[in-house]
């Protein structure tokens, strides 16, 4: 059984900063959207407000890899390329969980809090360890 958290993600201020002020403060502008979504499915389910948080959460996604693309030109061609492919592939991850919030309506809350707790999982070891490969020397 799934433990019900209030916040899914913490941010963690010891190892979590990678030292570029823009990028520490998306990633955690990022882990407070999925709280907050995290929160709209506890509050109640169906919540119409989760689609629309999700949403978000991809929008803000997508510029977040945007602002960490040209950090990853100090990168070797292959680190570049699997750092690309990791987002390419979480970003396929997030647009089908909101596929599923749009048009699976039977959905349960816990079929719904485990993929958002899946997604959450991914930022917080993509921020934990992919990431650190953008910190300046
Ligand atoms: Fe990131
Ligand atoms: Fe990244």
């Amino acid at each position: 059984m799934m433990e019900d958290r209030a916040h899914l993600v913490l941010w963690c201020e010891v190892n979590m900063p990678i030292g570029i002020p823009e990028i520490d403060h998306q990633h955690r502008q990022l882990l407070d959207t999925i709280n907050l979504l995290h929160a709209a499915i506890r509050e109640k389910w169906p919540n119409p407000s989760v689609l629309p948080l999700a949403t978000s959460l991809l929008e803000q996604t997508q510029r977040h890899f945007l602002t960490e693309t040209p950090y990853l030109q100090n990168l070797c061609d292959q680190q570049q390329r699997l750092h690309q492919l990791n987002h390419k592939h979480f970003l396929q991850a997030m647009q089908a969980f909101i596929e599923r919030l749009a048009s699976d309506v039977g959905m349960s809350s816990l079929s719904v809090k485990e993929q958002l707790a899946s997604l959450a999982e991914w930022y917080s070891s993509h921020i934990l360890s992919s990431d650190r490969e953008l910190q300046p020397a």
